[in-house]
């Protein structure tokens, strides 16, 4: 049984020009809309889509239409605009267990496996995610594809110390060699760097991931590797805008 498809049919208004933005502030609308009520612990996730999730929190809190909500952030950023909006926050320490996490993603594949990190915030995402009993994932069409890494980067957060010969070390896989070529993501003439104090290697592959639980599972053997951006049977539904409307499979 492959995943199960609600299609909710777009308005006349909205079917008409609708931006990329447009449809990542409905999906982010609606996950905080059809997914959290008041009293639970949420899992805010990082990104522009995400970031609509967050504002709608914010937005009904103050409105007194949520109450008592504690939220756990993904990144520095989600934190600090989590923060000016007034949403209360806490961390895993506190909280193992999440009633519900949102987020964007950068792939979703048809089984809903997903590729995540290209903001660089993958570890602290997974981390969070993994503890939320639902995990919503919103995106617009743009992100769905037939599998997975295809569209760009699949990112691999590894630690700074001998960072090049984790990425030879990466390179060598099953799975990476030869499918599959690595960049130390840079941010200027210095190695980007994490909310981890990390760095990314992001692997670019030609062709759609063949086994991508291989891949994964080589990559997580891998001494020096901190986390990889493959976010696989973690997914309770998927969110999508696109032009037509939107969908929720599950
Ligand atoms: C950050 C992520 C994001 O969720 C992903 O990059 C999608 O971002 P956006 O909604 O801006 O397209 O994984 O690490």
């Amino acid at each position: 049984n492959g995943p199960a498809l609600c299609v909710q049919r777009a308005s006349s208004t909205t079917r008409f020009a609708v931006s990329q933005d447009e449809l990542k502030k409905q999906v982010g609308y609606k996950s905080v809309d059809d997914y959290v009520q008041s009293g639970m612990v949420v899992g805010l996730g990082t990104g522009s889509t995400a970031a609509f999730a967050v504002e709608r929190l914010g937005m009904k809190l103050k409105a007194g239409e949520l109450k008592d909500i504690v939220a756990i952030p993904t990144s520095i950023r989600t934190k600090e605009q989590a923060e000016s909006l007034g949403v209360p926050l806490v961390t895993l320490d506190s909280h193992s267990v999440l009633d519900v996490a949102i987020d964007g993603a950068d792939e979703v594949d048809p089984a809903l496996n997903l590729v995540k990190g290209r903001g660089g915030a993958l570890l602290r995402e997974k981390m969070v995610e993994v503890c939320a009993k639902k995990f919503i994932v919103i995106v617009d069409d743009s992100k769905m594809v037939p599998g997975l890494g295809v569209t760009g980067a699949m990112p691999v957060e590894i630690t700074p110390f001998c960072h090049e010969h984790t990425q030879r070390t990466i390179l060598e896989l099953p799975g990476v060699k030869g499918a599959a070529t690595g960049k130390l993501r840079m941010d200027g003439d210095k190695p980007y760097v994490t909310d981890n104090d990390n760095y990314i290697v992001d692997l670019y592959y030609t062709d759609p991931i063949a086994d991508v639980k291989a891949v994964a599972r080589a990559l997580e053997g891998v001494v020096g590797v901190v986390e990889h951006g493959f976010f696989l049977d973690m997914t309770t539904a998927v969110i999508v805008a696109g032009k037509e409307g939107i969908e929720v499979i599950n």
